[in-house]
């Protein structure tokens, strides 16, 4: 019996109208979507509406959704209050292009928040947000060269666009040049980092880090192996910038570099930021974020950094403000997702019994088949070399026979509208799979 034909026809019966739809996408886009991570065989279901913790597709199957908008939505598809706030902004207007006060709310509460958020500047997303970390990393050390972490995500700024998939050494895409600027590094391997980084030393403008690697396989970074990082980047006058882009009130009200005891130069915001609206932030120490003050410098003085036509609209200022003044007011909303989430890696462990090692922290959770007796996962090649063909079918079976999503392959996200129920019935859909 081949599982997968018999989910593929299961799926295929209860998503007529996707099916339907889907072809009628194929036709305007380009592989019928619009993010390339969106389209998985046969065809993806087409959202109708959403609440809570669920998606409901347009054949009005209803799913538990784990990839919760791109891991952006921590309280949930559509919550009241965020909700009431824009439609309260949408009735003043949903766009300005000028200062407004929207802005200044959110930001004051991210600057509370986030101590090396001296000075922030607003974009549209988190792929602007590192492309100008990057180019802002450039100006203030005059040096060229960037190092990311392989298997690092950063968006599709050209600037980051390499080592992301395995193997990490060919190049990503046609089309993006000066690749010989990005240098990549291995997670957690402190020693061999450092190796990389002096080589580049003398051209070392700056080194971006997730603190827990989310596309590469949802995996915490050791906090000495990112002090060691900082340290060197300090000493050899190069910038540190941290990618809290999906870690940023992900675990805590604010960022995770604080529990670490790191100080970062340069810090990416986006997604819980903005409430479920188009976000990305990036902020830092006031010395360094001046640097992209214009005001009476020359062209060759400043970094010419934008925002653009959409940056710090009041819908998204609106949607991150409404999400972050619920987050800060109910603290607890931590301490309950990450309990969940502990249960959730324990429960799945459990159910894998040593076929796969659960790897994530808090709220965040990702499983990897494991072929060779792994037990741990610490770094993205170990992760790639995981059989993510198996992860694929698995995260299908449960959206064609489950009722529960994940972006096929991708980590999973608890939000505030999760239960411990529904971990239960993830795990024992993950135990029907697995036997
Ligand atoms: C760590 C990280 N940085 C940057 C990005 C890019 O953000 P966006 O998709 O908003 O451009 C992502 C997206 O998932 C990400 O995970």
């Amino acid at each position: 019996m081949n599982l997968v034909l018999d989910y593929t026809r299961e799926y295929k019966k209860k998503t007529p109208q996707s099916a339907k739809l889907f072809a009628k996408s194929a036709k305007l886009h380009v592989n019928g979507v619009s993010h390339n991570i969106r389209f998985y065989e046969p065809y993806p279901f087409v959202v109708k509406s959403s609440t809570g913790k669920n998606l409901v597709d347009v054949d009005s199957n209803k799913y538990t959704d784990y990839w919760m908008g791109h891991w952006s939505l921590i309280l949930g598809h559509r919550q009241k209050n965020v909700k009431d706030a824009l439609k309260k902004q949408i009735e003043k207007s949903w766009m300005y292009g000028t200062v407004n006060m929207q802005t200044i709310l959110l930001s004051e509460l991210i600057s509370k928040a986030v101590p090396v958020a001296e000075k922030i500047r607003y974009v549209t997303s988190g792929t602007e947000a590192t492309m100008y970390a990057v180019r802002l990393a450039r100006s203030v050390t005059g040096k060229k060269i960037i190092a990311k972490i392989d298997g690092g995500w950063h968006g599709y700024t050209s600037d980051l666009l390499k080592s992301v998939n395995w193997p990490f050494t060919e190049s990503e895409s046609s089309g993006v040049v000066n690749e010989e600027k990005i240098v990549s590094i291995p997670y957690n391997d402190l020693e061999a980092s450092l190796f990389i980084l002096k080589k580049h030393s003398n051209d070392l403008a700056g080194v971006i880090i997730e603190p827990v690697l989310g596309g590469g396989g949802c995996i915490p970074a050791e906090s000495d192996y990112l002090k060691g990082i900082q340290e060197f980047c300090k000493k050899n006058n190069s910038l540190f910038i941290l990618d809290e882009i999906v870690t940023g009130f992900r675990f805590r009200y604010g960022c995770i570099y604080p529990t670490m005891k790191l100080d970062p130069d340069i810090v990416t915001l986006g997604k819980i930021t903005g409430g479920g609206m188009a976000i990305g932030v990036m902020c830092g120490k006031k010395e360094i974020m001046e640097y992209a003050d214009t005001t009476g410098k020359k062209k060759s003085e400043r970094s010419y950094v934008g925002g653009g036509t959409f940056s710090a609209n009041p819908t998204s200022m609106t949607a991150g403000f409404a999400t972050l003044s619920i987050l800060k007011n109910n603290k607890s909303i931590y301490s309950t997702i990450n309990s969940i989430g502990d249960y959730a890696r324990k429960e799945l462990t459990k159910a894998f019994d040593g076929k796969g090692v659960v790897t994530g922290k808090g709220s965040l959770f990702m499983t990897h088949f494991v072929n060779n007796g792994t037990v741990e996962i610490t770094n993205a090649a170990q992760a790639a070399k995981c059989d993510t063909r198996a992860l694929h079918d698995y995260h299908f079976k449960m959206i064609a026979h489950d009722g529960i999503f994940f972006l096929p392959g991708k980590l999973g996200a608890i939000s505030y509208t999760h239960t411990k129920q529904d971990i239960k019935k993830m795990v024992l859909a993950t135990s029907d799979y697995l036997h």
